[in-house]
């Protein structure tokens, strides 16, 4: 079966502007998340789709899904996410693993809250790389040059432009070997990696890209909600 995970168990620490985590502000008409969530609705490839939320913001969740989502459902399964980002993810393998047992045919489609512009297209060629190739990423080549520096004060390298990827979301992995990876990584490593594909880069694991959009923007500060606002046609808030 082929799952989605929305990760929305951060706090949005780097945004700080209101009383609530972004996933949970409006855009237009309704909150992020339910734009994001509403995506994976329209994608039927996707089965089932667990929301991994800040235990704080469960209830929250589950009266959002109520008032906006008037299709599919009975799909959505809304469950407490971790401490981290990599904990959510492993949360919601363990959800699916405790309701749909476990299968070496089961996919996860991973993708930030955040990130409400995600499209069909991102969805349904994650489906397709995923059950192929069994890690993927969504990336988008560099356009600004990257500059590496160790200390933050003078330049380290320059490494060449086009094999310079900007790394998005959906990350797609199937779980059996999601769990063997994720396993394998002793605490230090756990609180390191950030980024769910690395925990396969690292460990010689293949990872595929898929082709992702500069318009899948993820909301971290207020200048990206702004951006996020326009975007939906909605007023800005200052
Ligand atoms: N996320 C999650 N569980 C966590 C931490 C983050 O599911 N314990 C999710 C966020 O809700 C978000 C996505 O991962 O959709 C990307 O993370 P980020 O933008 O860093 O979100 P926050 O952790 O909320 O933001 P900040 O780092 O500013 O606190």
């Amino acid at each position: 079966m082929v799952f989605g995970g929305i990760l929305a168990g951060g706090i949005g620490s780097r945004m700080n502007m209101a009383d609530m985590p972004k996933q949970f502000l409006n855009l237009g008409d309704k909150p992020m998340v339910i734009h994001t969530l509403e995506k994976f609705l329209l994608c039927p490839k996707i089965e089932q789709i667990y929301v991994g939320v800040h235990p704080n913001w469960v209830v929250h969740m589950e009266d959002l899904v109520d008032k906006y989502i008037n299709i599919r459902k009975e799909c959505v399964h809304i469950i407490p996410g971790g401490g981290d980002r990599n904990s959510t993810i492993m949360n919601i393998v363990d959800a699916v693993e405790r309701d749909y047992g476990e299968s070496e045919e089961h996919y996860l489609i991973t993708h930030d809250s955040v990130r409400p512009f995600v499209t069909s297209r991102i969805l349904n060629d994650n489906v397709e790389a995923v059950r192929r190739h069994k890690v993927c990423d969504t990336v988008i080549p560099a356009t600004d040059t990257i500059v590496v520096s160790e200390d933050g004060s003078m330049i380290t390298d320059i490494p060449v432009r086009s094999k310079m990827y900007q790394g998005q979301t959906p990350q797609s992995f199937q779980v059996d070997l999601l769990k063997k990876l994720y396993a394998a990584l002793n605490e230090e490593e756990k609180a390191v990696l950030t980024d769910a594909c690395k925990i396969a880069v690292v460990q010689n694991e293949p990872v595929y890209l898929v082709k992702g959009e500069p318009s899948n923007l993820k909301v971290t500060t207020v200048s990206d909600y702004k951006v996020a606002q326009a975007m939906v046609g909605g007023k800005v808030v200052d």
